[in-house]
């Protein structure tokens, strides 16, 4: 091989290494590999002096323009990558994935809520709030709530300075409406309220509830029970019953616990409802005359029906959850689904 065509293979091999180089690293490799102290160009240079003198100008202006080339290759293509990677740092590549913008929802709870809402507001219904710091008159002696009934006791009750508490049901917000507004009164008061209660399954110290009252001239124990039913209906679907069990509330007279038929079973018996077939709602019944009687309505004339059911309790059941603490401990995996 002459030493032109030598010259000529090494500038070939040269312009294709680099033009196919993935990256800075494998460049600075061939820059040593072809134009290093070690490199042929190298020695080839060394033994210029030693050529003919007819040889010498043409392999040395050969051996000159080939090394400014590879040079000149090599340049670009760091440029090129150096390129790359400012477009990648700096500018806007379109090609890249985005980054996902995180969409928040409302807490299940409060879906739950509104549509609770929804159902009674298209029953006529008004929605009334109260306050969660209530004074003990109407959170218990407005409500027929003596001194010495349980619900007083200090394990269930959290009390504050001056006679006040976190109201323990949104009982007392019947209280306020009906010292406020005169009948006819067709309200729901969804709230907050807290009890002194251990978490555990089916317990936690807030919790949320609401509550309906209606008064008027001439409302009956079936209003009571078609207003329930209906609400059931709407919510868990035309399948769905509600039925009462006699029960003792001082505010109502007679009372009654609800329970509603299981939504998983229809009745049969199942884990959910402990093979009862049917599931626990709350509490009911007629507006004790003595309570209308203590925000001055003539309990002769006027009668009135009130139910307190937990919202908690009818999320759980929409969305097949066993354990309450779930929903409120904010554990993101769980919220999620509910985007
Ligand atoms: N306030 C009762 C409770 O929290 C529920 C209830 C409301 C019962 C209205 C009867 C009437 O347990």
């Amino acid at each position: 091989m002459t030493l032109k065509s030598e010259i000529e293979n090494i500038l070939n091999q040269a312009r294709k290494d680099i033009s196919s180089c993935k990256n800075l690293s494998d460049l600075e490799n061939l820059k040593v590999k072809f134009l290093g102290r070690k490199s042929r160009f190298s020695e080839l240079l060394k033994r210029i002096g030693k050529l003919s003198s007819e040889e010498r100008p043409i392999i040395g202006k050969l051996l000159n323009k080939s090394k400014s080339e590879i040079e000149n290759i090599i340049e670009k293509r760091r440029n090129s990558f150096e390129n790359t990677v400012n477009n990648s740092e700096h500018t806007f590549d379109i090609t890249m994935p985005g980054r996902p913008i995180e969409i928040g929802a409302k807490h299940p709870v409060f879906q739950v809520w509104e549509e609770i809402e929804d159902i009674f507001i298209s029953m006529g219904f008004e929605i009334a709030e109260g306050p969660e710091i209530e004074n003990e008159y109407n959170n218990f002696d407005a409500l027929n709530t003596p001194e010495w009934h349980p619900a007083r006791n200090l394990q269930d009750t959290l009390y504050l300075k001056n006679g006040m508490l976190l109201r323990t049901h949104t009982s007392p917000v019947q209280i306020r409406v009906m010292k406020n507004f005169k009948p006819p009164i067709k309200i729901i008061s969804p709230g907050r309220c807290y009890r002194n209660d251990k978490p555990d399954a089916s317990h936690l110290p807030v919790f949320h509830q609401f509550e309906a009252l209606v008064v008027d001239v001439g409302i009956t124990f079936a209003d009571l029970k078609s207003t329930l039913d209906s609400f059931v209906k709407r919510f868990f679907g035309e399948k769905i019953r509600s039925r009462f069990r006699p029960h003792f509330f001082p505010f109502t007279e007679p009372s009654a616990e609800i329970d509603m038929l299981c939504i998983n079973c229809h009745g049969k018996g199942c884990k959910l409802c402990k093979n009862s077939g049917w599931l626990e709602m709350g509490g009911a019944g007629m507006v004790d005359p003595a309570v209308l009687e203590n925000v001055k309505f003539d309990s002769e004339k006027y009668t009135g029906f009130a139910f307190g059911l937990g919202i908690d309790r009818i999320t759980m059941l929409r969305y097949g959850i066993s354990d309450i603490r779930t929903l409120f401990k904010n554990d993101l995996r769980f919220l999620k689904q509910f985007v």
